[in-house]
């Protein structure tokens, strides 16, 4: 299909997400010719702006590199921009009428990308749909979350998606199945006998998926009071990596086999019980010690009796033969001391110790950023004279072993898979209707119940009580997370 014209357009051009991510992400893949020859972009929003002021934008985050500008050139030529409301269906045909004027051929391919808030979504895509879809070749649309922000609200927007389109041209983001240590984890699992057959709850004593962010809401707390950690970061985010981590081997690569067995194993999730939850909220550092740094509910965006969560640590139970009584411990939390996301695998204790209890458990961890790594920590006899042990690693620390070029941004790599029509990295609907069954009773029970977050301070490691909430799980801690 790359022969022929496509066009993809921007819609809430004039938003944060496209010129901060969306505009950057398209002039890379232009700028590394990965995009089919004949490429149109259009931005469309409501906002009154010349191509001019669009550039202007976006320049702060576009890379270029020296020997580059001409090409730079050349990606803002095969761009324009259209004003037009989300609303009126004038104003999509409008857009249609742009889009054909270089639709040259028997075939021209049309991709939507949906970048504005989730309230425009309904509208959006009625009007694509009855003013814009191609009549000579495929349509498709991408959609980022929030998909809903219950099982109720989701499933509207689903019925509402079909109504419209087929599944194989829906695509929802998410974009931690763009990232390469996520991508890994089937290679990892299915392509090496060592792991395999150790890969079952008689060997793992539990699993850790976190995700830690050293900033507050800085700016988005209007979106994220709303939504709350669980919403934006657990249930898609750390939900899609456990289901990589704990599925079956899929009948074949196809995505929709291996969305098949990701949903599979949803299905042996039941809904969080409230024992099994920790919410947290951060708070300003009470002595003013290190930098200044104010707490959740100062921000202006946030109402001052705000109890959405900044921090959650949750322990899933998949009760299948692999894993049943194995926690899946969720955690994630913004506002903490670093930036770090990763699966560590926690092996149990050597049966039959001979070692005076010297013997620490086995690790597998896979770092998704920052520094993409994977490393297994195992026992060693220390070298020398005496009969010591030591843990050690082996370790791939993709920095030392690859080159940085290798390893494609998350956004670049899906997008690309929109024009090629690649599904396996994007959110099938019954994989989001799975997600929202097990999360939406304990989001509604922490709402009903008014369930006041713990505090911890901006720039710690979480709230205290998430370290014995890990023992409690089986969880030995052992280093820096
Ligand atoms: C987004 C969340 O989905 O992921 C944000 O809405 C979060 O709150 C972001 O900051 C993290 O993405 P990354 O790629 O920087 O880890």
């Amino acid at each position: 299909d790359f022969q022929y014209p496509h066009t993809f357009v921007l819609l809430g051009a004039s938003g944060d997400l496209a010129k901060k991510k969306i505009y950057p992400t398209i002039w890379y893949l232009f700028r590394d010719n990965l995009l089919p020859r004949h490429t149109k972009f259009v931005g469309y929003a409501r906002t009154k702006q010349t191509m001019a002021e669009v550039k202007e934008k976006c320049k702060k985050y576009i890379k270029v590199r020296p020997g580059e500008e001409d090409k730079l050139e050349e990606f803002w030529q095969a761009n324009e921009y259209f004003a037009g409301s989300y609303d009126k269906r004038i104003d999509y045909e409008m857009l249609n009428q742009l889009i054909h004027k270089h639709e040259k051929g028997p075939v021209a391919n049309r991709i939507f990308y949906l970048a504005v808030p989730p309230t425009l979504f309904e509208d959006v895509t009625v009007n694509i749909r009855n003013a814009c879809v191609s009549l000579k070749g495929f349509t498709r649309v991408i959609i980022e979350k929030p998909f809903g922000r219950d099982d109720v609200t989701s499933d509207k927007l689903s019925n509402h998606l079909a109504g419209l389109f087929k599944e194989e041209q829906i695509y929802r983001i998410d974009h931690y199945l763009g990232k390469e240590m996520v991508q890994n984890l089937m290679t990892l699992r299915f392509a090496n006998q060592i792991f395999n057959p150790s890969w079952n709850r008689e060997n793992i004593a539990s699993v850790l998926i976190s995700f830690k962010e050293p900033f507050g809401t800085e700016g988005r707390g209007g979106y994220f009071d709303d939504f709350g950690i669980i919403r934006d970061v657990m249930q898609n985010h750390l939900l899609q990596i456990l289901s990589l981590v704990a599925m079956e081997k899929p009948v074949t690569l196809n995505p929709n086999d291996i969305r098949d067995e990701k949903v599979k194993v949803l299905r042996h999730i039941q809904p969080i019980n409230l024992n099994d939850i920790l919410v947290g909220q951060y708070i300003g550092n009470p002595d003013g010690q290190g930098e200044e740094t104010s707490g959740y509910l100062q921000d202006p965006t946030v109402p001052n009796d705000s109890v959405t969560a900044t921090y959650a640590l949750a322990a899933l139970w998949i009760n299948n033969a692999r894993w049943q009584g194995v926690p899946f411990i969720l955690r994630c939390g913004k506002a903490l001391n670093e930036r770090k996301a990763e699966v560590r695998i926690q092996y149990k204790d050597v049966p039959g110790d001979i070692f005076d209890s010297n013997a620490k458990r086995n690790e597998l961890v896979i770092r998704v950023q920052p520094g993409e790594a994977l490393y297994l920590k195992l026992m060693s006899k220390s070298p020398g004279m005496k009969f010591d042990l030591v843990e050690t690693e082996l370790d791939l620390t993709y920095s030392l072993r690859y080159r940085k070029a290798d390893v494609p941004d998350a956004y670049e790599r899906l997008i690309l898979d929109v024009f090629t029509g690649t599904q396996m990295h994007f959110v099938r609907n019954d994989e989001l209707k799975e997600a929202w069954r097990i999360f939406t009773p304990i989001l509604k029970e922490l709402e009903e119940k008014h369930i006041k977050p713990v505090p911890y301070v901006y720039g710690s490691r979480g709230p205290l009580e998430a370290d014995s909430k890990l023992a409690e799980y089986d969880f030995k801690y052992s280093g820096s997370y």
